[in-house]
């Protein structure tokens, strides 16, 4: 793994003999340096300034981690001393601080999505930015796009928003600006086709029983990598992002943290990413080649976790000074991670961390995974401020209103008999927290499962909040129960006998694939509901004709069975709202909220109808088992129009209490100016520092060593001896990748330009316009919704490309203008390296899900 370009050239040299040859990811070096384009200029200038003036051990010390649980954060690089600065702290999770305390726990990512509001992405993420910054962390590690959600079932969907690239990648884009706006440094992963669990980590696979010694490969070809799972990642380098996350999954049989196609090709040469790219914890696999193929920082530092060695650290210093990783590199490492940390206001906003992801405990050991130095190490600062309306908010406006009928939603005060009935409304006997990283489905579902996760500072359940709106506002008139035992089936029934509403609570969970939960390795094994969730829905559809039915859920889930029934009334998916869960759904509930949520991905019929299952069987021997994208761009909804499937629900549809009309589409051509591909050459790469010998290096005398702690130096002058790697030297020369130690100027790519690609892509060459009326006798909102048939005969039959959310009052019109860019009607052309118009005739269609698009039209020709 060490020396993965070998292995690739190996693989190379088999194809030719094999008939089914492995995929295979062509070299590109070198790793491209930082410009400063654009927003970074500034950021760029101070971060070139300081690296300057730091010696080589000190820009080592900024890209490795100390180590796992050497210091407070779930990683921490060193510091630089010499000039005051303590080392930088990267924390989980996308949806709040993880592993704390007195923080908030909020909606996850799928929410999110399903509130389709900008202006709720933003304002999460600018919460969650102001708790990160207040713990003293510098880096969250969020927002998701990989997983994007090729699997319904992947384990990790939840983190991320929805499978579409459009929606994911403005909502990724509205997270990173408010948490950067808050003063942290966001963190967009995985990076890149992460999009399973199953053999994402060899030895994570290992303790399942699998017996595979590599990570699983993502084949992924270059048309669908642009035109869907790239996608999203141009959004967040657009946002600015600070740092992105690659994954631990292979691309084409190379690893993401060394992968020179993925990092160096696509994210720093087309995409012109300005930021660090940080490997996910134990991602890291080898010294010189990753950092050849453009990693950045590796986390948390150590060869494995816990390992008192590690890739980096004294050994890239070695490889300096022995010539294999040249200076500039090293350089460019510090200056991106630099200028990140300026560009946010670091330097402005900064408090040493005030807690311990290890320990609740006040006091304990700061190095606690060897056991020393005791000292205080939380000091419980409560950094929620307001964020419970937002978290509330955000709730209400992602509840979907799959189906209500005869009028059973909004619910009355005057209600005689409410039943509430499932596991789901109630608490975890374990306490909301109770589970280590959420890892069990026991109480109501409000967070997935595994490092994206936060602790709750309190989870108001759905039966807490109903009981609490009965008692507050029904005056001892109406009676409420609740059975939350789901194999109590006799008492439920005899409630839901005599209820004149039965609200039940149903769930399905998924999470991250180190914690396995009833036999669900992170991944789903089924897409059905947990906890005997379809006998609850029976016992209460068999005795009471008036059943409301809420889902909890990570993703899709399979309702053919019973969400016709006629004594189904109201279908409510409430996905995972957070700590304010059971308030939020109460305001839908009883109609103080009127419920404008879409639901972010298709609800089929069977799991077939998604497409491709999640590999769970290894193919490739002991090798990396492949997964192959044979499924190109067609996830989702676009897999169900391909197939002329019928979904139960499909993407972008939600009820309102309210109806809405859509007229007067207008489509008005703009004048953009011609596309220019990129030509010419960056300048040579800036070398910041003096050259160093080995003793210039060494351990300073006197040293305290804290013990397995990862410094930047050596123990000796003789490098082979202080590197302590048997295959030492083996990377002569010869070997390393043609042209990977070249700092001069290097030829541009066509799609590039600046941070997000050639500039070009992003003008406008059409205003749309609609007019949406709310027809009914209620106050709503509706999320207009703007799709494209790019026409070929290998697009999809339509794809998602502009949304909004607006509030109308009864009888109003409201005019919705949007604009479509020339990267909006582009496709991915393999030949030339760069997006195309299509001759194909293209055409929009408005409306509010993607399959009722009352408006269209046909777009004029565009040169
Ligand atoms: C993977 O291989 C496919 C097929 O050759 C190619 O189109 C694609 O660009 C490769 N991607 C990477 C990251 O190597
Ligand atoms: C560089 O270091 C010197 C002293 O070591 C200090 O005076 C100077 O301000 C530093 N410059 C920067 C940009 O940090
Ligand atoms: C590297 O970081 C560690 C931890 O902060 C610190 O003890 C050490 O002095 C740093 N080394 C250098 C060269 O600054
Ligand atoms: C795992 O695979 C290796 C290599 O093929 C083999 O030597 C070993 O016996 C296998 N182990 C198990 C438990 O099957
Ligand atoms: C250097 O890296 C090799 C693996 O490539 C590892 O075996 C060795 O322990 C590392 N050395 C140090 C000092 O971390
Ligand atoms: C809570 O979750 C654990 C772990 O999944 C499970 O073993 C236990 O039965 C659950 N307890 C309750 C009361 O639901
Ligand atoms: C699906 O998985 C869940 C969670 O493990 C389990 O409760 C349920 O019984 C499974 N469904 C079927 C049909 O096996
Ligand atoms: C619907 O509910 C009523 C009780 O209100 C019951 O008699 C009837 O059998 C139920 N229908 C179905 C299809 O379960
Ligand atoms: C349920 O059945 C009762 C008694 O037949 C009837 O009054 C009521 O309208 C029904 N409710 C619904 C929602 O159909
Ligand atoms: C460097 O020295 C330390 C302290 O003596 C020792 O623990 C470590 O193993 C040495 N590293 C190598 C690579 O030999
Ligand atoms: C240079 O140092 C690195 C890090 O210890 C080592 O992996 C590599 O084999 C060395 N290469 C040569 C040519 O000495």
């Amino acid at each position: 793994m060490k020396f993965g370009w070998l292995e690739v050239a190996a693989l190379a040299s088999a194809s030719v003999a094999s008939a089914n040859p492995l995929a295979y990811s062509p070299p590109y070096y070198p790793s491209p340096w930082m410009t400063g384009e654009g927003d970074w200029s500034e950021a760029y200038k101070r971060a070139v300034d300081f690296v300057s003036n730091l010696t080589l051990a000190e820009k080592v010390n900024l890209t490795t981690g100390a180590g796992w649980e050497q210091e407070r954060c779930v990683g921490e690089t060193g510091g630089i001393p010499r000039l005051g600065m303590w080392g930088m702290c990267m924390q989980d999770s996308p949806l709040g601080v993880r592993d704390s305390d007195y923080n908030s726990g909020f909606p996850a990512g799928v929410n999110v999505a399903a509130t389709w509001d900008k202006r709720l992405a933003y304002q999460r993420g600018m919460a969650m930015g102001e708790e990160h910054r207040d713990k003293g962390v510098d880096v969250q590690l969020g927002p998701v796009a990989g997983p994007i959600g090729k699997y319904p079932d992947g384990g990790r969907n939840w983190e991320g928003f929805a499978p579409d690239p459009v929606l994911t990648g403005v909502m990724m884009a509205e997270t990173i600006k408010g948490m950067q706006d808050a003063g942290v440094i966001a963190c967009a992963k995985h990076y890149i086709g992460n999009e399973q669990e199953h053999f994402r980590q060899s030895g994570e696979a290992q303790g399942y029983g699998y017996n595979i010694s590599q990570s699983v490969s993502s084949n992924i070809d270059d048309k669908t990598m642009h035109e869907l799972y790239l996608w999203p990642f141009v959004d967040a380098i657009r946002a600015g992002v600070g740092s992105i996350m690659c994954s631990y999954n292979q691309i084409n049989n190379s690893y993401g943290c060394a992968n020179s196609y993925t990092l160096n090709k696509l994210l720093k040469g087309e995409l012109g990413f300005q930021g660090f790219v940080m490997s996910d914890w134990g991602a890291h696999h080898s010294g010189v080649e990753s950092a050849l193929a453009g990693l950045d920082m590796s986390m948390p530092g150590d060869v494995y976790l816990g390992s008192p060695y590690s890739y980096w650290g004294t050994n890239l210093t070695i490889s300096v000074l022995n010539g294999t990783v040249p200076e500039w590199r090293v350089d460019d490492m510090a200056v991106r991670i630099m200028a990140a940390y300026y560009k946010v206001g670091r330097d402005r906003f900064r408090t040493p961390p005030n807690f311990s992801s290890w320990t609740r405990d006040e006091y304990g050991f700061e190095h606690f995974i060897v056991s020393e130095n005791y000292v205080k190490l939380n000091e419980r600062v409560n950094v929620q401020r307001d964020h419970a309306q937002v978290i509330r908010k955000i709730g209400s406006d992602s509840t979907v209103l799959l189906k209500n009928q005869r009028g059973a939603l909004p619910l009355t005060h005057d209600e005689k008999f409410i039943a509430i009935l499932g596991e789901d409304a109630g608490s975890n006997a374990y306490g909301a927290n109770g589970c280590s990283d959420r890892g069990c489905d026991n109480g109501t579902l409000a967070m997935g499962w595994g490092s994206g996760t936060a602790n709750f500072p309190y989870l108001i359940t759905p039966e807490q909040a109903i009981q609490n709106e009965v008692l507050d506002y029904s005056n001892g008139q109406t009676n409420v129960f609740a059975v939350t035992d789901n194999w109590a089936l006799t008492e439920m029934a005899a409630l839901a006998s005599q209820a004149s509403v039965a609200l039940v609570f149903v769930n399905a969970d998924s999470g991250e694939g180190y914690i396995n939960v009833d036999g669900n390795e992170g991944d789903r094994k089924n897409l059905t509901l947990w906890k005997n969730g379809e006998e609850v829905i029976k016992t209460a559809t068999q005795n009471c004709n008036n059943t409301i039915v809420v889902i909890h859920s990570t993703a899709a889930v399979l309702i053919s069975d019973w969400y016709d029934n006629d004594n189904i009334t109201a279908i409510l998916w409430a996905g995972l709202p957070g700590q304010e869960s059971g308030r939020s759904l109460v305001d839908v509930l009883y109609g103080r909220i009127n419920p404008g949520g879409k639901t972010p991905f298709t609800w089929g019929k069977t799991r077939k109808d998604y497409g491709p299952a999640i590999l769970t069987v290894p193919n490739n021997g002991d090798g990396a088992p492949q997964d192959n994208f044979d499924d190109g761009v067609f996830i989702d909804y676009r897999r169900f129009d391909k197939d002329n499937t019928e979904p139960i629900y499909e993407f972008g549809y939600g009820l309102s209490y309210t109806s809405f009309e859509f007229s007067d589409l207008k489509v008005t051509p703009l004048t953009p100016t011609p596309y220019n591909p990129t030509t010419g050459k960056s300048d040579k790469a800036p070398v910041l520092g003096e050259a160093e010998s080995a003793s210039d290096n060494l351990y300073p005398e006197g040293l305290h060593r804290v013990t397995q702690y990862l410094y930047p130096w050596l123990n000796s002058t003789d490098l082979r001896a202080s590197s302590g790697d048997p295959d030492y030297g083996m990377d002569s020369k010869d070997y390393l990748p043609e042209g990977a130690t070249d700092g001069s100027p290097q030829d541009l790519l066509p799609a590039s330009g600046q941070d997000g690609g050639n500039p070009g892509l992003f003008e406008d060459l059409f205003q749309v316009t609609a007019t949406i009326t709310n027809t009914g006798s209620v106050t709503g909102d509706e999320v207009p919704q703007l799709y494209v048939s790019l026409g070929g005969e290998d697009d999809p039959a339509k794809v998602l490309r502009q949304f909004d959310r607006v509030t109308i009052a009864p009888g109003q019109l409201v005019q919705w203008t949007t604009t479509l860019t020339r990267r909006d009607l582009s496709n991915w052309d393999v030949a030339s390296q760069n997006w195309v118009i299509s001759d194909a005739q293209k055409t929009v269609h408005v409306g509010n899900s993607s399959r009722k698009l009352p408006l269209s039209a046909a777009l004029p020709s565009v040169q």
